[in-house]
């Protein structure tokens, strides 16, 4: 049986830190406020030439050299961003054009902080129907050209970053078992930019309406962890690792908790990255890899959640 398996990992993350005592410079917070509700201690802001291509292209890079591919080795590039550098082209031909790769294609994809997840679920289809061999899936976000820096309620929540990772047609049975992919689009209005090409002519910043978005997030995790698990016949305690979307802490443990796994068994990085939107899963993946922190046979669960809203999950057998 073919499967998509993750064969290497990258990511990248600007080296500017800023801490939420630096924030409190800024705006009326301080650093227990935002440790308490949301478990973020810092968080990773691009300078001058750090653009989302910019950042997927390291990403890319190392996942590339980590595989032992070339860049042309690629069928696929599939970047989940919601800022990326221009309106067009997309961040995925700007990395293609920064790789060298003369073949080949890419294209960007739109689902906000689930822009990782959504694009694992359209690799591992096109690797499974045999369409594809290998993908490049980015996620890479500048989230910090989109807040408010006014706005204390969204501008201390939010990370720049890229992570990647590259699938490859494999057989066995280490690799994506399943993915599930959601969205509600009755609920545009809780989470959304200010702003757009099409009607402001501006991009906008974050507009979140925080307790509706946690009460919704907390929700569909419990169904990604449902229905995965359900219709692959296994049991919440077969789950190894929780590699979640980093946003806010206080979810990432209400999943934990339905999971019956123990803190170590969680990879924790909104401490120290914030939220990176579509980029927080892959670097997350990436952070835990470089430790060696996953063994074959491993089952890890992916789950994000986002503006839209959308969610979705995978479960990867590692
Ligand atoms: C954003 C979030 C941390 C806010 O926490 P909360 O407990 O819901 O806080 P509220 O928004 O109700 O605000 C409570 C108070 O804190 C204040 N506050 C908001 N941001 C603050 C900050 N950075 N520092 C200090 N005080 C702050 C508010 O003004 C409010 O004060 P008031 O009661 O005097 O009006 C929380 O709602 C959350 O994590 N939501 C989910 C976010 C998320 O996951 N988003 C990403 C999805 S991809």
């Amino acid at each position: 049986m073919v499967r998509a398996k993750i064969i290497s990992t990258g990511g990248y993350l600007p080296a500017k830190r800023v801490t939420n005592d630096d924030l409190s410079k800024i705006v009326d917070t301080s650093d227990e406020w935002i440790y308490e509700r949301t478990g973020i201690r810092a968080r990773h802001m691009a300078e001058g030439q750090e653009t989302t291509s910019y950042m997927a292209t390291q990403a890319a890079k190392q996942a590339i050299e980590r595989a032992g591919l070339t860049p042309n080795d690629i069928d696929l590039i599939i970047v989940g961003t919601a800022t990326p550098d221009s309106s067009f082209p997309g961040v995925s031909t700007q990395v293609q054009g920064a790789l060298g790769m003369t073949r080949g294609a890419g294209f960007d994809l739109q689902a906000a902080c689930s822009g990782f997840v959504y694009g694992l679920k359209l690799a591992d289809t096109l690797i499974r129907s045999g369409s594809e061999k290998t993908i490049l899936v980015i996620g890479a976000e500048r989230f910090t050209h989109m807040v408010d820096w006014t706005d204390r309620s969204t501008c201390v929540l939010f990370g720049d970053g890229a992570g990647a990772v590259i699938l490859q047609a494999s057989e066995g049975d280490s690799g994506i078992l399943d993915t599930a992919i959601y969205s509600d689009g009755s609920k545009n209005d809780l989470l959304y930019a200010s702003g757009g090409i099409a009607t402001t002519k501006t991009v906008g910043t974050v507009v979140m309406h925080g307790r509706e978005v946690f009460k919704h997030a907390t929700r569909a995790m419990a169904q990604i962890v449902d229905d995965l698990l359900s219709r692959n016949n296994l049991a919440r305690t077969d789950v190894t690792w929780l590699v979640p979307h980093q946003a806010n802490k206080r979810i990432i443990d209400a999943t934990a908790k339905m999971l019956e796994l123990p803190a170590d068994k969680v990879v924790l990085t909104v401490q120290e990255h914030a939220n990176t939107s579509a980029a927080s899963i892959p670097l997350a993946l990436n952070f835990a890899a470089e430790k060696g922190t996953f063994k074959a046979g491993d089952l890890l669960l992916f789950e994000a959640f986002g503006a839209g809203f959308t969610w979705g999950g995978a479960l990867v057998r590692w």
